[in-house]
């Protein structure tokens, strides 16, 4: 293989995939699809629909089941490095083995919490990496609450629910990756901004106070997620 397109293709929504997606996915040969599980089929077929929309050439999908994973182990950084140079050593055999171009298609942007870029660059993959930005679910959140993310000359950081949970100074924070609903313990002032599957069919939002809505989001999630077996949520905070 001489050149992979690492596509973002946005939050959910199939119509947020860009025009510039749309190009490259059209010049990929073979799309190459890390398995995450049977729990995110949904994800999986997302994917499948947005290249039955917009693939007009011949092309080949091959899956690469990814390596088991210790989702909470004690020495987090070690495992989570480990499990990516077991996952490139993979990926790194199957661009060898692949003519023409390939692609991988990535959820949000390539940029944002997302290790494909990094595979990428532990597979030593000696042709060229096009990278194709993608709507992020910052972006979708702000959208769909119709909000700014930043006031006005203000920062935001974006973190995690592992790092929420370690302290938060109250600079205004966009929190991924919650299994949890690691705002509960928060002030009940604190603002919040939350929203679940954005862009697709289950999508839910709720905005207010912690105290006056973080119970409610907290029912709202663990029923959905009970029903669909996953979820996919963030939130922004104001202290
Ligand atoms: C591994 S990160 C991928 C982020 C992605 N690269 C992006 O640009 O948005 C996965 C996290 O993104 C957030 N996320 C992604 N898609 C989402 C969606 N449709 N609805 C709500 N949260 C979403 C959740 O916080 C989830 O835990």
């Amino acid at each position: 293989m001489q050149r992979l397109y690492v596509v973002g293709i946005g939050a959910g929504d199939p119509d947020q995939v860009t025009i510039q997606a749309v190009k490259a996915i059209n010049k990929i040969d073979t799309f190459i699809v890390i398995g995450k599980g049977v729990e995110k089929q949904e994800l999986l077929d997302v994917r499948t629909a947005i290249l039955g929309e917009h693939a007009h050439q011949q092309f080949q999908v091959i899956e690469l089941p990814d390596p088991p994973r210790d989702r909470r182990p004690g020495d987090y950084p070690g495992t989570v490095d480990r499990w990516h140079a077991e996952r490139a050593e993979r990926v790194a055999k199957l661009f060898d083995d692949i003519d023409g171009v390939g692609g991988i298609l990535v959820w949000g942007d390539p940029a944002l919490y997302d290790s494909t870029l990094r595979v990428v660059e532990r597979s030593r993959f000696s042709g060229e990496v096009v990278v194709i930005p993608g709507v992020t679910a910052v972006s979708a959140l702000c959208a769909r609450h119709g909000i700014v993310l930043n006031r006005i000359g203000e920062s935001v950081l974006i973190t995690t629910a592992r790092k929420l949970r370690e302290g938060w100074d109250g600079t205004d924070a966009v929190v991924m990756l919650d299994a949890d609903c690691a705002f509960l313990d928060l002030p009940d002032d604190v603002q919040i901004w939350w929203g679940a599957y954005l862009g697709m069919p289950d999508e839910m939002l709720f905005s207010g106070r912690v105290g006056d809505v973080g119970a409610q989001i907290k029912a709202a999630r663990d029923e959905a997620r009970a029903r669909k077996g996953w979820i996919m949520d963030i939130y922004l905070l104001r202290g």
